[in-house]
């Protein structure tokens, strides 16, 4: 077991915890504001934000869209530089967060932000972050990842950043309440998803970190299956578990996959598919596919999260699939999409960003996308 571990964001989580920002953000920052297409006008956080910063210099962008565009955040880089701003509040859900973990990385740089999506830049030094989070799905929150599509290619790609981290993030579970089901959905999916990218792959014996997984994963199923009771405790243990399963914690030391998220990304940057609808449609036919080198995991999953007493892993996929089924989400890219090149479209663009063997065991090549984009369509 090997790893160095820190985890630098400050979470305060709980109701109410919104006016924390006045003392969280010093009153000599100027702070941009960033958010998504107005839920938070809707729904009182703005109005908590903009009591919360009566004592601050502050500005303001909206519009950043979900699957965030960089052509959107290079006008909110312009917008912070013509106001001088040396912090950035993000109020939103992933694609807020990491739009400003973009706009932060980028703020300095003359060039094309979109070259650090490239590899062409790395940051060495940016803006400071602070989030309000609306959306409990990515863990975006307290991670360094940032997912952002570039409109004119239709490119949907990914970068990490030391900087990126949020020097705080605000929970408060109230917030969740005016998601529609679809989006609560998404949360529970992606979160569950991104334990699995960190949890099906080979028995490696890390026994805090496969135990901690399926803690997670079996609170998930949990507000899979309480999905038509929530209360505030379930609105609370989701925003909880979506931050545990991607704040760095549960993947440390071990094979981590995350060929569902690369091959559900092209998907998103494509056809603008929700996130982690691209990621129930995706997994179950890659685990299918690949469940001789999974079976191990897959049985392990079955038994300690699924209680099943089975020997055959394609029934614990079955079961995954089925949550997904009971959550009502469409698994077919046609419910999503009528183009007929799909396939191609995506191995295509996989190839062009460098996923030739990928998968915690590097077997996924283009032969296997191709079949498992067969099942899904
Ligand atoms: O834009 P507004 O009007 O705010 O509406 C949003 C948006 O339409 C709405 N919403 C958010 N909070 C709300 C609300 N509506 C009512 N009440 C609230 N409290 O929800 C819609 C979706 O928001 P979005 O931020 O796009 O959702 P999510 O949090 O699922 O983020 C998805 C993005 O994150 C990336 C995805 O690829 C995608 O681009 N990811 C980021 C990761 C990371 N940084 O670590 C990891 C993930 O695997 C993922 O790839
Ligand atoms: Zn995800």
């Amino acid at each position: 077991m090997q790893f160095s571990y820190k985890n630098p964001t400050l979470i305060e989580f709980g109701q109410g915890k919104i006016e924390k920002i006045s003392s969280l953000i010093s009153t000599d920052k100027k702070v941009l504001v960033l958010y998504g297409g107005g839920s938070i006008k809707k729904n009182g956080v703005y109005e908590q934000v903009k009591q919360s910063l009566k004592n601050h210099i502050w500005f303001e962008f909206g519009g950043v869209e979900p699957n965030p565009t960089k052509e959107t955040l290079n006008k909110a880089i312009e917008f912070g530089k013509q106001n001088d701003v040396d912090y950035i509040l993000a109020v939103g859900g992933g694609s807020v967060i990491d739009g400003a973990k973009y706009v932060a990385n980028a703020f300095y740089y003359d060039g094309d932000g979109w070259d650090i999506l490239e590899g062409k830049y790395t940051p060495s030094k940016a803006l400071e972050i602070g989030v309000i989070l609306t959306l409990a799905a990515t863990g975006s929150e307290s991670n360094t990842g940032s997912v952002i599509t570039k409109n004119e290619t239709k490119e949907k790609r990914f970068f990490h950043s030391p900087f990126s981290y949020p020097k705080f993030a605000i929970l408060d579970p109230d917030v969740l309440k005016s998601l529609d089901e679809r989006q609560l959905v998404n949360g529970v999916v992606d979160a569950f998803v991104h334990t699995c990218e960190q949890y099906i792959t080979s028995k490696h014996g890390l026994l805090a970190q496969d135990g901690y997984s399926e803690g997670i994963l079996r609170g998930l199923v949990h507000l899979a299956h309480t999905f038509e009771q929530r209360d505030d405790l379930w609105y609370a243990n989701l925003m909880w578990l979506a931050n545990q399963a991607l704040n760095g914690l549960i993947g440390l030391g071990v094979p981590q996959d995350w060929a569902t998220h690369y091959i559900g990304h092209e998907l998103s940057g494509l056809y603008g598919i929700d996130h982690a609808r691209t990621l129930a449609i995706v997994q179950p036919n890659l685990l299918t596919l690949l469940v001789d080198e999974k079976k191990d995991k897959l049985l392990q999953m079955g038994k300690n999260v699924f209680d099943m007493d089975t020997i055959e892993p394609l029934e614990v996929v079955e079961k995954i699939r089925n949550l997904y089924k009971s959550l009502n989400i469409d698994l077919k890219i046609s419910s999503y999409t009528n183009d007929d090149k799909v396939i191609e479209k995506v191995t295509t663009l996989l190839e062009k960003h460098g996923f030739t063997n990928f998968g915690d065991k590097g077997s996924i090549d283009k032969t296997v996308v191709v079949k498992i984009l067969e099942k899904s369509i």
